[in-house]
């Protein structure tokens, strides 16, 4: 669906990230684990077209990212942040927005908002203002807000991280069930293995901004990988054995 090669971005003198090569596959949700500091939000930005790289080429379902083409893919695609980022109105018109924008009106426009509404069990929410809103309901109203747009690539950056664990594990299950169910490809960035296996059980690992992993997240566990960075990530996980698989 997306794929890069020979991807480099550099920031004040510091190299962020160096990926040869990296292929999101179409229908499918790829995780991406990594220290703070790795490079994750760089890259999920990067492959959302968020972020212009310094070098290399991105190519989205084969044809190559240019400055003109940016745009229309750009529309194809969805974010959610940590931070639901909602505005100051009610649930319904935070969801309606982005379809407004894409020209949708009238009663389709509400009947697109209300199944989304519905979807993520928020439906009795609609007029209600985000402040007062729970970090897990307005996460969300976040998501309902992404799906409305039906996009082919939705990326997520941490979506759940900031919410308690059972918000956490309940979100988590009906994000699955709408991945698996949507056909949607999807990117998602966490640094808690404990949430792969609800989404995927596809996942790189980003380590000073590389790629120092590609692969399923059973083989991660199965102990074959012998690098530093992965133990000690793996480390507090396997302590307790807690991890269970896709
Ligand atoms: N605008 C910027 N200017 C300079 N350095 C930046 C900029 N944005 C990010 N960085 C640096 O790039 C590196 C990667 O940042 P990034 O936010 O992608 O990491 P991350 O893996 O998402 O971390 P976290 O787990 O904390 O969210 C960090 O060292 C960060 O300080
Ligand atoms: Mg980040």
């Amino acid at each position: 669906m997306i794929s890069v090669e020979n991807l480099e971005l550099v920031k004040e003198k510091r190299t962020i990230l160096q990926i040869e090569k990296f292929k999101l596959k179409q229908g499918k949700t790829q995780a991406i684990i990594g220290p703070n500091g790795a490079g994750k939000s760089t890259f999920l930005k990067v492959m959302a077209l968020l972020e212009q790289p310094t070098k290399g080429k991105i190519f989205f379902t084969g044809t190559e990212v240019t400055k003109k083409n940016m745009l229309s893919f750009r529309r194809r695609m969805a974010v959610v942040f940590q931070e639901p980022l909602l505005l100051n109105t009610t649930v319904f018109n935070n969801v309606a927005l982005g379809l407004k924008l894409r020209g949708l009106r009238g009663e389709k426009l509400s009947q697109r908002v209300e199944q989304w509404l519905e979807r993520l069990n928020i439906g009795d929410l609609r007029n209600r203002k985000p402040v007062y809103l729970s970090g897990g309901e307005a996460q969300r109203v976040s998501l309902a807000r992404a799906f409305a747009l039906e996009p082919e690539v939705i990326f997520l950056d941490e979506p759940f991280s900031a919410l308690d664990f059972a918000t956490r594990i309940s979100l988590l299950e009906d994000l699955g069930h709408l991945l698996a169910n949507s056909g949607v490809t999807a990117m998602f960035v966490t640094h808690d293995f404990n949430e792969i296996p609800y989404l995927t059980g596809d996942v790189v690992v980003l380590d000073r901004g590389k790629l120092i992993f590609d692969g399923l997240l059973k083989e991660l566990l199965e102990d074959k990988v012998q690098n530093d960075t992965i133990k000690h990530l793996l480390s507090p996980f396997k302590k307790f054995n807690q991890i269970r698989l896709f």
